[in-house]
């Protein structure tokens, strides 16, 4: 029937960081499929992403992961409308496999190109269970480069309303599991360990940056927590090797909580700001459970409740499903790159 709407059939591609990903999205939102080739294993022993062997391991990697993510959803280059690449922020010499990859199948297949912010698509994956979102909405996006949020018109339109001056929350937690000794990523680490310890055994500071400000500081927390651990001047042994279990955990559990009521009373203060009558959460970060349960008290609690919508928890860290399921909404306004595209580290 000529009436009926023609599907939207979108390959996204994500090589920003560390995982190779691949997906088939239709619509924006069924998702055919997502194939996610990790990179923990190779970056553990040095506490953090390399990222020439990040590039290396993309290159490896792309093509299998591609093949992967078609064959699961059944779908041929000529089913596709059009083939999706996060090309900013991340790491240049990671981003640019992905971008070349995603340039060279459009310029083979003939087929559109769509260039994607990856923050914005780590929002995206808080909306995919939703199609008509209240708003005004703020947005959370908690990751391991970025801590950021913003003021949120549709999947385009995004104004940003504050990010962090040094780390990310990501960051603060990874470097903080160095300090504590714990595998590489840090933030999974750290949320086990935390549900041992007790989140009020010491009081870590909780940067606010002033009572009207949306940015965010986590770098004199995790200085805090250094000094915990060696003493104020530095000088003294690192103990965490005689730490008890205990003690440890209870240093992941006050750590993770001044992270998250900083992240928490910032989000409501930009949710105030705004008017906002939803609120999105987003990233690596907000796998955490202890920080999804804080978000969902917050917004329990303002007057008229505020509706939370969080990415579920595989499409919190990088996918490309959050890629492919953005891209629908450029598609549908005619928002197309060309082959000149570049990776960008910024944006
Ligand atoms: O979004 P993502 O996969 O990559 C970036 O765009 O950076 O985020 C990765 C970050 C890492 O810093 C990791 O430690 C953190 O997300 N993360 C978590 C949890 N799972 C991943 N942080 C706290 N709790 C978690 N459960
Ligand atoms: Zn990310």
């Amino acid at each position: 029937m000529g009436s009926e709407k023609k599907d939207i059939v979108i390959l996204g591609i994500e090589t920003s960081c560390d995982e190779t990903a691949a997906a088939v999205v239709v619509n924006g939102r069924e998702v055919r499929s997502s194939v996610v080739a990790s990179q923990t294993k190779l970056h553990e022993k040095y506490g953090g992403v390399v990222p020439e062997i990040a590039s290396r391991a993309h290159i490896e990697k792309i093509y299998p992961v591609l093949r992967e993510a078609l064959d699961q959803a059944g779908v041929a280059p000529e089913d596709l409308d059009a083939v999706a690449i996060a090309n900013q922020p991340g790491l240049t010499i990671a981003l640019v496999v992905g971008v070349t990859a995603a340039k060279t199948l459009s310029f083979m297949w003939n087929k559109p190109l769509i260039a994607i912010n990856h923050l914005h698509a780590h929002m995206q994956s808080a909306m995919l269970s939703e199609e008509d979102i209240e708003l005004p909405a703020v947005a959370l996006v908690v990751s391991g480069g970025h801590t950021s949020l913003y003021d949120c018109e549709s999947p385009l339109e995004l104004t940003l309303l504050g990010s962090t001056i040094d780390d990310a929350a990501g960051e603060a937690f990874d470097k903080v599991a160095t300090i504590l000794r714990l595998p590489y990523p840090g933030g999974p680490n750290i949320e086990r360990l935390a549900r041992q310890g007790d989140p009020k055994a010491i009081s870590f500071p909780r940067s606010m940056l002033g009572k009207d400000s949306l940015d965010f500081s986590f770098s004199g927390l995790k200085t805090a927590v250094l000094y915990h651990c060696r003493g104020q001047d530095m000088k003294g042994e690192d103990h965490v090797g005689q730490m008890s279990e205990q003690e440890i955990a209870d240093i992941a559990a006050s750590f993770q909580a001044a992270v998250i009521d900083v992240l928490v009373k910032k989000t409501k203060r930009a949710a105030e700001r705004i008017g906002a009558r939803t609120v999105l959460l987003g990233g690596g970060v907000a796998a955490n459970g202890t920080l999804r349960d804080a978000i969902e008290t917050m917004c329990d609690g303002c007057r008229p409740p505020r509706k939370l919508l969080v990415a579920p928890k595989r499409y919190c860290t990088d996918n490309a499903v959050m890629v492919a399921s953005l891209a629908y909404y450029k598609h549908q306004a005619g928002l197309f790159a060309d082959l000149s595209l570049e990776p960008s580290s910024t944006g």
